[in-house]
């Protein structure tokens, strides 16, 4: 049982696509698999399908209104869901208690060893949900945008809190990687950004996985139409790229 947190304090680099395409990726391998939607934007949500403002989420969760076990639900892709909402907008300054940075790694012990593999989405910024995600997790996977040269900035002070976490709240937290998305390999740029997100990982002690994920019209597809992207377009970029992606994570597993 392994739980993988999918996060980058940087807007639009490709977490919530990467969360949802693994969870589809590893239910199709015939694991079970629950995502997790830490985000209060909740896209995780709405692309599996899930209209947040009718059904039980991880606020109630949180909350202490709702168990986890009443809040999953399955979704059309095959997996689990664990519903976000919008309220977590507040949870800084709503969770003050002591111990507010395991309150999803308390919720997930309840439920995890129904669980194959949990993959948790995460909101594009650094406060007490990413530590939450960070705190509940194994693994840690860092989603780089390449179509974005400020998708760098900002890993730096990632790296203190995942650090931080590493301290205080979670000293087993292994990253397994950073992933190049959004790639487009006859861009300068592009090229360019790959050396420098290979000096990053070695300042992190990890790496870059060598499937970086090509930019497809695809991917916006599936989504809109929430389908699968592995049934909806198998044979785009995308698709072969992501594929590659998670036997390549498979693999670092063994
Ligand atoms: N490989 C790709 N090819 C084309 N479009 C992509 C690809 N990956 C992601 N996108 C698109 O880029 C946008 C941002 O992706 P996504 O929502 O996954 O990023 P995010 O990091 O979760 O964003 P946020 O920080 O807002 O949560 C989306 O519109 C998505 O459809
Ligand atoms: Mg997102």
């Amino acid at each position: 049982m392994q739980i993988i947190a999918v996060a980058n304090q940087k807007g639009g680099v490709g977490k919530t696509t990467t969360s949802t395409v693994l969870a589809s990726g590893l239910y199709s391998k015939g694991h079970r698999v629950l995502l997790c939607d830490l985000d209060p934007q909740t896209n995780a949500s709405f692309m599996t399908g899930v209209d947040v403002l009718s059904v039980a989420n991880l606020y109630d969760v949180f909350k202490g209104e709702k168990t986890v076990k009443e809040t999953i639900v399955p979704v059309r892709l095959g997996f689990d869901l664990l519903p976000g909402s919008l309220l977590l907008a507040a949870a800084d300054s709503e969770f003050t208690q002591t111990g507010r940075e395991y309150m999803l790694k308390e919720a997930l012990d309840s439920i995890k060893e129904q669980y194959d593999y949990i993959v948790i989405d995460t909101p594009p910024t650094l406060g007490i949900l990413v530590t939450n995600a960070l705190t509940a997790a194994d693994k840690l996977i860092i989603p780089v945008g390449a179509g974005d040269i400020f998708s760098l900035q900002g890993l730096t002070q990632f790296y203190g809190i995942i650090q931080n976490v590493r301290k205080y709240c979670n000293h087993e937290l292994q990253i397994s990687g950073l992933l190049i998305t959004r790639y487009n390999s006859r861009s300068n740029v592009n090229q360019a950004l790959k050396g420098q997100v290979q000096q990053i990982a070695e300042q992190m002690e990890t790496k870059v996985f060598k499937a970086a994920i090509r930019e497809s019209v695809s991917v916006k597809e599936s989504q809109l139409l929430k389908e699968d992207l592995f049934e909806q377009a198998p044979r785009s970029n995308a698709a072969k790229d992501y594929q590659a992606f998670i036997r390549e994570f498979l693999e670092g597993e063994v």
